[in-house]
């Protein structure tokens, strides 16, 4: 039994997000996969575009020193993440810019250094979101990450969910199921 604790969540803050579904699936599967799992919703920690001489005037946001926090409480992170034009939406990107900052800036340092991660995508389109996949990586990478082998994607994803919210695809849902064993074993 793992004692590994992944926290979870989307790239969307919209209320009907199909990443926040998927997000919602890799939370059970990480618990079947023995770790705990803290899923949390962006929309609660709302945050301005990262703005240099905001920063300077109020500080980071009060918001980002709490997402700072839980991150570095956590063992890992799974997040999964849609594709706008190809790439990192802008929530994800404003996100990790604040969270970056040092903590001379406020807050725990380089809490995502080591962090192990692994990355979903879902779309409603045919490919998924499949494009942002590697850029998120990449962005992560930047930052310290540990990204786990393989990734998972959800084309069609409007209808990709059954009743009980896992993938309706059985394959597509032992994919997730091994992601997230991947990411709970990395990060145990
Ligand atoms: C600005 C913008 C760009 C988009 N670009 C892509 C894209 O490159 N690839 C794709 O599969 N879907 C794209 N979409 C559609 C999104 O995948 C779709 O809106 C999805 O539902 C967003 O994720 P969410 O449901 O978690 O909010 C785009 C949507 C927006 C608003």
């Amino acid at each position: 039994m793992s004692n590994a604790k992944i926290l979870v969540f989307a790239g969307s803050a919209r209320e009907n997000s199909l990443n926040k579904r998927l997000a919602a699936a890799g939370a059970e599967a990480v618990r079947r996969a023995g770790g705990s799992a803290t899923l949390i919703d962006l929309n609660d920690y709302p945050a301005p575009i990262y703005h240099g001489d905001d920063e300077d005037a109020h500080g980071v946001p009060e918001n980002i020193l709490t997402l700072k926090q839980m991150i570095a409480d956590h063992d890992g992170l799974l997040i999964a993440t849609p594709e706008y034009n190809g790439f990192v939406p802008p929530l994800l990107v404003n996100t990790f810019s604040w969270v970056s900052r040092k903590s001379d800036k406020g807050g725990p340092e380089d809490v995502l250094k080591s962090k192990h991660v692994a990355i979903m995508a879902a779309s409603p389109g045919r490919l998924g979101g499949v494009r942002v996949i590697p850029r998120l990586r990449d962005c992560l990478c930047e930052l310290g990450c540990i990204p786990v082998q393989g990734f998972v994607t959800v084309p069609g994803a409007g209808s990709a969910f059954a009743a009980d919210g896992n993938l309706a695809d059985e394959t597509a849902q032992r994919g997730l199921d091994s992601l997230t064993a991947r990411l709970v074993a990395a990060a145990g």
